[in-house]
């Protein structure tokens, strides 16, 4: 049994290679084509296809104009890329509490993170499950904070009704390989803000506007570039598997809605095992299936001894150097100690499911 799934359709085979012979492998149609049906069956506002999570991430922070001198709010709970990111802008990142129950930025250890060089926070929707979007963007809205969120794990989420990527000034998603929706690598901005948008198309392509840049007779495009740009734009063959996994997302995200409410009835009254809160108001993606456990080592030991792969997935990201030091946040070293994941894609058969119950079940 796997822990992560990396799903190829079966019709990405021919899509590829149709893309390789055409020998069109830059960006071009099938970009566009993707970015298209990402707003068409996702509802993703003006998506542009960039070449990673990490680089979708950068981009927005440099789009929302984040530099030197500024601050950066995100939770420690979280994969590096969210702080590299801030780092490549030449920012502060400053960490922020969670709430312990879901592992996402909480409002108030948002909140209590502010100060007058905040620029903007990045939160980060653990698992796949949005975090508290109204409350974080009224906070934000109130302190000229941009609003960033880090949708690396939640295609497909929804929170109140809005789909992630269609909510903040800016949303990445990251269709890296062992994403629910993958590209080999790649990402995607969403700006809410159509000017916005169009800062990212620029900017994912070293700045220069194709629409304005005419070719000259000599052969190069004619541009006078104003500011610093980027090599970040997906290709057409990343974009043509894409869209082939994207025809069956929606399946293979109610698989994993089921495979999780399977797992919830079943682990609920396990004892030494909480359960994530479960919100009604959102929709997780279900990147992950977390709990927070007792004796957590114990836990992962027994699990893999009766044919179950788990995992922490990411610890918390302050503990690295480049961040300069430890920051002191009660919820998330709690968290941090005694969260894990259990399988929770697709791929899993009934007879899967069943173990995994009886493993967590038979205790440790
Ligand atoms: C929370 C989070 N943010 C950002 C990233 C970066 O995405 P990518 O690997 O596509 O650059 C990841 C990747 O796992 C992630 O988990």
């Amino acid at each position: 049994m796997e822990f992560f799934h990396t799903h190829v359709a079966p019709d990405a085979l021919a899509a590829v290679r149709e893309t390789l012979e055409s020998t069109r492998l830059s960006e071009g149609v099938r970009v566009k084509a993707f970015e298209a049906a990402l707003t068409e069956r996702l509802g993703l506002v003006h998506p542009a296809a960039v070449n990673s999570g990490t680089t979708a991430l950068h981009l927005a922070l440099v789009v929302a104009g984040v530099g030197p001198g500024d601050e950066v709010i995100l939770p420690a709970q979280t994969f590096i890329a969210t702080g590299l990111a801030i780092l490549m802008c030449g920012a502060k990142p400053v960490f922020a509490d969670i709430d312990p129950t879901t592992g996402n930025l909480s409002p108030a250890g948002f909140a209590a993170a502010i100060t007058p060089r905040s620029k903007a926070v990045l939160p980060v929707h653990w698992a796949g499950l949005p975090c508290d979007m109204d409350e974080i963007g009224a906070i934000a809205a109130v302190h000229g904070i941009a609003v960033c969120e880090d949708a690396a794990h939640a295609i497909g989420a929804f929170y109140r009704g809005k789909p992630v990527g269609a909510i903040s000034r800016f949303t990445a998603f990251s269709f890296q390989a062992i994403k629910h929706l993958t590209t080999g690598d790649g990402g995607a901005v969403c700006c809410t803000d159509a000017t916005d948008a169009s800062e990212v198309f620029r900017r994912r392509w070293f700045g220069i506007d194709r629409a304005s840049s005419p070719m000259s007779e000599l052969g190069e495009r004619e541009y006078n570039l104003h500011d610093v740009g980027y090599k970040y734009h997906l290709n057409d063959y990343c974009a043509a598997l894409g869209l082939a996994n994207l025809a069956d997302l929606q399946d293979r995200l109610a698989r994993r809605r089921a495979i999780a409410a399977t797992f919830d009835a079943a682990l609920a009254d396990v004892p030494g095992v909480r359960l994530h809160a479960r919100p009604h108001d959102r929709l997780s993606s279900w990147w992950l299936y977390g709990m927070r456990v007792e004796r957590r080592l114990d836990f992962v030991r027994a699990l893999k001894a009766r044919g179950v792969p788990t995992s922490v997935c990411h610890l918390r990201i302050d503990t690295n150097s480049v961040f300069g030091g430890l920051s002191d946040l009660p919820h998330t070293a709690e968290f941090d100690a005694t969260q894990i994941n259990l399988p929770v894609h697709e791929a899993l058969t009934a007879d899967d499911i069943a173990l995994i119950i009886a493993a967590v079940r038979a205790g440790w």
